[in-house]
C-alpha cells in the first residue's frame, strides 16, 4: 500500500452549494410571492413523498446557524441562489424591499464569517405570475428576468463578485417541459426547445447587463454535463449517444461558446426548432468568465425507437455502482472526461465544479453521529478525478459539493438526502454534520486529497 498526496492549486475554492427553494422555506414571509415550484409541489401526485418546500429546512430563519456551521467547518466558499419571487413581486416589476433585506442579512453574515458568496440568479423558482403569461415560453419572461437581474446586481454587486446566471438550463427546460417531472410540468418537445432558447438568450443578455453594472464581476453559467458513451459499438447505439450528447450537452454549451446550435441536432429537431430572432445567436454567446459544471453521472446510451424525443435511452452495466438516485452511475472518471472535453471543444475557460455529490439513506447512529463512508469515498474519488484534469492543464478554480444540507430534492421531496450536514426532519430540523462534512473540512483546510493504492 502506498499513499500519495494530491495538492490542489493555490486559492482553490472549496465549498458547498444550495438553492433557494430547496432550503429556505418561509414561502409566505417577507412579501415573497408564489413560484412555479409552490404551485407544482402543491399539486397532488407531483412529488414522490407529497411534500412541499413551504418550510424546507427553514434556512430563511436559520441562516445564521447554517453560516456558523460553514465557518466552523472552515468552508470559505458558498454557492447560493436568490429567489426571484422574493425580489420582484409582480409583472409590473415592483421591487420588494424585504426580499432584498433578507439577502442583505444573509450576504453580510457570510462576508462577516469570511465566506465568499457565489450567487446564482435562476435556480428554477420562476414567479408564478410569469408562468401565468406563458413562463419561459413567452419572450416577455426574458425581459422580466433582465429587470430582476438588474435590480439584484445593482443592489448586491458591492458585496458579490461572482455571479452565475442560470442553473442547469437543460433540467429547467426539459424536465419542466418535456418529461413533466419538474415545474411547470409540461410534456411538449417544441415548448421545451423554446423555453431552452429563451433561457440561453436571457443568459447571454444578462451577462452584458452584469458587466455594465459591475465591470469587475466574474460571470458564468452553470451547466450539468454528463459523460456520454454508446452502450455498444453498433451504429444505431453510437448515433443515439451522439444525439444524447447533442441534446443534453452540446445544445446548451455550443450557443454559449460558439453562438450556434449544433448543426446535427438542428436538422434532427427540424420543425420543432424554436422561434428566434436573428440577433439571438450573437446575444447568447456573450463572453463569460467561467463555466460552472454540475456533474453527477455518466450516461450509457442505446437506440430506442420508442423515445419520442431523440430515439435514445440510458442503459446500465450491472457491475457499475449506482447512487441511491438510480439514474446516476457512480463514475468519477466521467468528471475527468467532461472537464478535458470542455477544454478540447471550447478552449481554456476557467471552470468551477458548481455541483457534485451523492444521495444516501443516511441515519443517525447510536453515537449521535451520521457516518456516511460511501459519500466520503464518492467525494474522494471525484476530487481525485478533478485533480487529474488539473494535472492535464484544465483551469479548475473550485469545487462546490452538493449540498451543504439535506434538503427538498424537487420531485423527490425530502426522500433523498444529498447534504454533508444531516437535517433531522423528525426533530425540529436539527443539523448534524456527517462524516463527509469533516472530510471536506480536512480537504479544504489542507488543500490536498490523500490517495491510497495497493
Ligand atoms: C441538480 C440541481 C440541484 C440538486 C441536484 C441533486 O440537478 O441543480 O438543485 O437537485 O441536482
Amino acid at each position: 500500500m502506498y499513499s500519495k498526496i494530491l495538492q490542489f492549486p493555490k486559492d482553490f475554492a472549496w465549498g458547498t452549494a444550495t438553492a433557494s427553494y430547496q432550503i429556505e422555506g418561509g414561502v409566505k414571509e417577507g412579501g415573497r410571492v408564489p413560484s412555479i415550484w409552490d404551485t407544482f409541489s402543491h399539486t397532488p401526485h407531483k412529488i414522490e413523498d407529497g411534500k412541499t418546500g413551504d418550510v424546507a429546512v427553514d434556512h430563511f430563519h436559520r441562516f445564521p446557524e447554517d453560516i456558523a456551521l460553514m465557518k466552523q467547518l472552515g468552508l470559505k466558499h458558498y454557492r447560493l441562489s436568490l429567489a426571484w419571487p422574493r425580489i420582484i413581486v409582480d409583472e409590473k416589476g415592483t421591487i420588494e424591499p424585504r426580499g432584498l433585506a433578507f439577502y442583505d442579512h444573509l450576504i453580510d453574515a457570510l462576508l462577516e464569517a469570511g465566506i465568499t458568496p457565489y450567487v446564482t440568479l435562476y435556480h428554477w423558482d420562476l414567479p408564478q405570475y410569469l408562468q401565468d403569461i406563458g413562463g419561459w415560453e413567452n419572450r416577455k419572461t426574458v425581459d422580466a428576468f433582465l429587470r430582476y437581474a438588474e435590480v439584484a446586481v445593482q443592489h448586491f454587486s458591492d458585496r458579490v463578485e461572482n455571479w452565475m446566471t442560470f442553473n442547469e438550463p437543460w433540467v429547467a427546460s426539459f424536465c419542466g417541459n418535456l418529461n413533466g417531472a419538474h415545474a411547470p410540468g409540461k410534456k411538449d418537445v417544441p415548448v421545451a426547445l423554446q423555453v431552452a432558447h429563451h433561457m440561453l438568450l436571457a443568459h447571454g443578455k444578462v451577462v452584458r447587463i452584469i458587466k455594465d453594472i459591475a465591470p469587475k464581476a466574474k460571470v458564468g453559467i452553470v451547466q450539468n454535463l454528463a459523460w456520454v458513451e454508446p452502450a455498444t459499438q453498433k451504429d444505431e447505439d453510437i448515433l443515439a449517444a451522439v444525439r444524447w450528447d447533442g441534446a443534453y450537452n452540446r445544445w446548451f454549451t455550443d450557443p454559449v461558446f460558439n453562438g450556434s446550435y449544433p448543426e446535427d441536432m438542428v436538422s434532427y429537431f427540424g420543425n420543432h426548432m424554436p422561434v428566434m430572432q436573428e440577433s439571438d445567436v450573437e446575444a447568447m454567446a456573450a463572453p463569460i468568465d467561467f463555466l460552472g459544471v454540475n456533474y453527477y453521472t455518466r450516461r450509457l446510451v442505446a437506440y430506442d425507437s420508442q423515445d419520442q424525443f431523440i430515439e435514445a435511452k440510458q442503459t446500465y452495466r450491472a457491475y457499475v455502482p449506482r447512487a441511491e438516485f438510480e439514474e446516476f452511475e457512480v463514475w468519477p472518471e466521467g468528471l475527468y472526461k467532461v472537464l478535458t472535453s470542455v477544454k478540447e471543444k471550447y478552449g481554456d475557460i476557467p471552470i468551477y465544479i458548481s455541483e457534485n455529490g451523492t444521495t444516501l439513506k443516511d441515519v443517525v447512529s447510536a453515537d449521535g453521529c451520521v457516518h456516511d463512508p460511501s459519500r466520503v469515498a464518492y467525494l474522494h474519488d471525484h476530487f481525485s478525478a478533478v485533480h487529474q484534469a488539473i494535472a492535464e492543464g484544465c483551469d479548475i478554480r473550485g469545487y462546490f459539493v452538493w449540498s451543504l444540507l439535506d434538503n427538498y430534492e424537487w420531485g423527490f421531496g425530502f426522500s433523498k438526502r444529498f447534504g454533508i450536514v444531516y437535517v433531522d426532519y423528525e426533530d425540529d430540523l436539527r443539523r448534524i454534520p456527517k462524516d463527509s462534512a469533516y472530510f471536506l473540512a480536512g480537504v479544504a483546510r489542507t488543500n490536498t486529497v490523500k490517495v491510497q493504492s495497493l
